[in-house]
C-alpha cells in the first residue's frame, strides 16, 4: 500500500490507467471514513481529491484500508477494455470483503460509471451506487438514498460543471507538486476515443478560481503546479460566455485562451513552476510556445501525443492532422524552445486496417522526432466510438503486440540517447522526495519532466537545487549537487 502512495510522486500528466491511486490516512475526528481507489488518467485522481473534498463537508475522513472503511469508492477509467477488467477483478476482491462488513457501501465512480450506467448495479450485483464525472456535488444525496436501502445511481452530463468553488482534499500530493484542473470533457471525437463519451462536453474553468488556487498552493508551499484538461489548448474563457452574471463597464469581453492563462498562472510566482498535459497538435499554437519561452518557470516539457506516422491512420483516427503537420509543430518546438525542450507522445498499433508499411511510418516518425519518452498502447476497440460504429477491428491481436513491442524497442533507445545529452549538463531540479530507491538519496525533476536523482547532503523537499548530471539510464538522470 505505502509504496503505491509513494508512487504518485512520480505521475505524470495524463497517464494512462494501468496506475492506482489510494486514499491517504485522514483523521480530523470525523464520523465515517471514506477510502476511493482511482484509476486512470490524472483527471480522475483529481476528480477523486474533489470527492473527498465534497464528503469531508458530510463527516467523512478518508482511510488508506479498505477495511476501516464505511464507504468504499472505485474511481474508474474506460480509455481501454483491460482498464475496466482491471476495474472487474477488484470489485470481485471487495466482494470477498463486503461478506464480511455487509454495511459497507460500494460506489463506481469515474468513466466506467458514465459508460455502463445502471448496468453496473445489475452486472456488478455488489455495486451500491454509481455516479458519473460530473455527479459529485450529488454524492451525499446518493449516499444517503444507500443508506435508506435503494441503490444509487446519476450518471447525468453536465455542460457547465467544472467544480470551481471546490477546494480538493490533496490526496494524491507529496506536498511540493500539486495538480488544477482548468478544463473538463473533450470535443474532439478521435475516432478509438471514449472519453467524450464518458466525460461530454469540453468546458473550460474561470481562470480566476485557477489563479487563486495556484496562488493559495504556493502560499502552503507547493512550488509545482501542472494545469490538466483533454486538449488543453483549446481552453477559452470569456466572461460574456461563461458567466451569465456579466455586466460589462464598457462592454468589452476579453477572451482567455491557454497561452494568456499559462501567463497568469506564470505570474503567480517565479518560484513556482507550472506544467500542463495534454496539449492536441491541430490545436497548440505558436502563441503557447512563446509563452513558454517568455517565463522560465514555465517548464520546458510537452505532452504532444502524434497516436500514428501515417497520415492516412490519423484521418481514420479522426484526430486533424497529417504527418507533416504534427513534424512542423514539432520544428516549431525546437526553434522556439530549443532541442533541449522535453517532447512526449502517445501512440497506438494496429488501429484498424493499419498495414505494415503504415506501422513503419510510426517507427520513421519516432526516428524523426526522438522523444524522450511516451505511452505505448495496442488498439482496442471502444464500444460506442466512431471506430467501432465505422470500422472493423480488424488487425489481429499478435500482429498488433508484435508492432506495439517494435515501437517500446525503439522508444527505449531513444529514451536513452536523449538522456545521454543531458550527462556532463547543469539542471536545476525541484526536489519531491526522496529516490525511491534509498534514503540517503534525493529526487527530484528537471524543467524537461525527466527524473533526476542525487546524494541528499543537507537539500530538502521543496528546494530548488544545480545538479551535474554524471551517469544516466533510459528513465533517470543521476548526479550531484553543485552550487
Ligand atoms: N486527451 C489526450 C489523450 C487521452 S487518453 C489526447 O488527446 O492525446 C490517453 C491515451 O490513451 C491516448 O492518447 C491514446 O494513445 C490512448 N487510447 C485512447 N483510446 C484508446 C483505445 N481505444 N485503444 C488504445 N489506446 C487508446
Ligand atoms: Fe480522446 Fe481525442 Fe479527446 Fe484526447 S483529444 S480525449 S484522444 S477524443
Ligand atoms: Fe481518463 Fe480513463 Fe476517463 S483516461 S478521462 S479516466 S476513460
Amino acid at each position: 500500500m505505502k509504496e503505491l502512495i509513494e508512487d504518485l510522486s512520480v505521475l505524470e500528466g495524463m497517464e494512462s490507467c494501468e496506475t492506482v491511486a489510494i486514499s491517504k490516512e485522514q483523521n480530523t475526528g470525523k464520523k465515517r471514513k471514506l477510502y476511493i481507489e482511482s484509476y486512470g488518467c490524472q483527471m480522475n485522481f483529481s476528480d477523486s481529491e474533489i470527492v473527498a473534498s465534497i464528503l469531508a463537508k458530510e463527516g467523512f475522513d478518508t482511510t488508506s484500508e479498505i477495511q476501516q472503511a464505511d464507504v468504499v469508492f472505485l474511481n474508474t477509467c474506460s480509455i481501454r477494455e483491460k482498464a475496466e477488467q482491471t476495474v472487474r477483478n477488484r470489485l470481485t476482491h471487495i466482494n470477498s470483503i463486503k461478506k464480511q462488513k455487509p454495511e459497507m457501501l460500494v460506489g463506481v465512480l469515474g468513466c466506467m460509471a458514465e459508460r455502463l450506467k445502471s448496468k453496473l448495479l445489475e452486472e456488478e450485483k455488489i455495486v451500491d451506487l454509481v455516479a458519473g464525472p460530473d455527479a459529485y456535488r450529488d454524492l451525499p444525496q446518493l449516499i444517503s438514498q444507500v443508506d435508506e436501502g435503494e441503490k444509487a445511481v446519476n450518471t447525468f452530463l453536465s455542460r457547465e460543471e467544472t467544480y470551481a468553488d471546490i477546494a480538493p482534499v490533496r490526496l494524491n500530493s507529496n506536498g511540493v507538486t500539486a495538480f488544477i484542473s482548468i478544463m473538463r470533457g473533450c470535443d474532439n471525437m478521435c475516432s478509438f476515443c471514449v472519453v467524450p463519451f464518458t466525460r461530454g462536453r469540453e468546458r473550460s474553468r474561470d481562470p480566476k478560481s485557477i489563479v487563486a488556487e495556484a496562488q493559495d498552493l504556493f502560499n502552503r508551499g507547493y512550488k509545482e503546479v501542472t494545469l490538466l484538461g483533454q486538449n488543453v489548448d483549446s481552453y477559452k474563457w470569456s466572461e460574456k460566455e461563461n458567466n451569465k452574471a456579466f455586466i460589462t463597464k464598457k462592454g468589452i469581453d476579453e477572451v482567455v485562451n491557454f497561452a494568456h492563462l499559462l501567463e497568469m498562472v506564470a505570474q503567480v510566482s517565479p518560484e513556482l513552476r507550472v506544467r500542463f498535459s495534454t496539449s492536441h497538435p491541430k490545436d497548440i499554437t505558436d502563441d503557447v510556445l512563446y509563452a513558454m519561452s517568455k517565463y522560465e518557470n514555465i517548464c520546458k516539457y510537452i505532452h504532444l501525443p502524434v497516436q500514428s506516422g501515417n497520415s492516412r491512420i490519423l484521418e481514420l483516427m479522426n484526430r486533424g492532422y497529417t504527418r507533416e503537420w504534427y513534424l512542423e509543430k514539432i520544428n516549431r518546438i525546437r526553434e522556439i524552445l530549443g532541442e533541449d525542450c522535453g517532447i512526449s507522445s502517445d501512440m497506438i498499433t494496429g488501429f484498424c486496417t493499419e498495414t505494415e508499411e503504415e506501422h513503419q511510418e510510426t517507427l520513421s516518425l519516432m526516428d524523426n522526432v526522438h522523444y524522450d519518452f511516451a505511452y505505448m498502447f495496442f488498439y482496442s476497440e471502444r464500444p460506442g466510438t466512431l471506430a467501432a460504429k465505422k470500422f472493423t477491428d480488424d488487425i489481429p491481436e499478435e500482429i498488433k503486440k508484435r508492432r506495439l513491442q517494435e515501437i517500446i524497442t525503439k522508444q527505449n533507445e531513444h529514451s536513452a540517447l536523449r538522456n545521454r545529452r543531458d550527462v556532463g549538463k547543469v539542471h536545476n531540479v525541484l526536489i519531491e522526495g526522496f529516490s525511491k530507491k534509498s534514503a540517503d538519496y534525493l529526487q527530484g525533476r528537471n524543467t524537461a519532466n525527466k527524473v533526476v536523482v542525487f546524494p541528499k547532503e543537507n537539500f530538502e523537499k521543496g528546494q530548488y537545487v544545480n545538479v551535474l548530471v554524471e551517469d544516466c539510464t533510459a528513465a533517470t538522470l543521476i548526479g550531484k549537487a553543485v552550487k
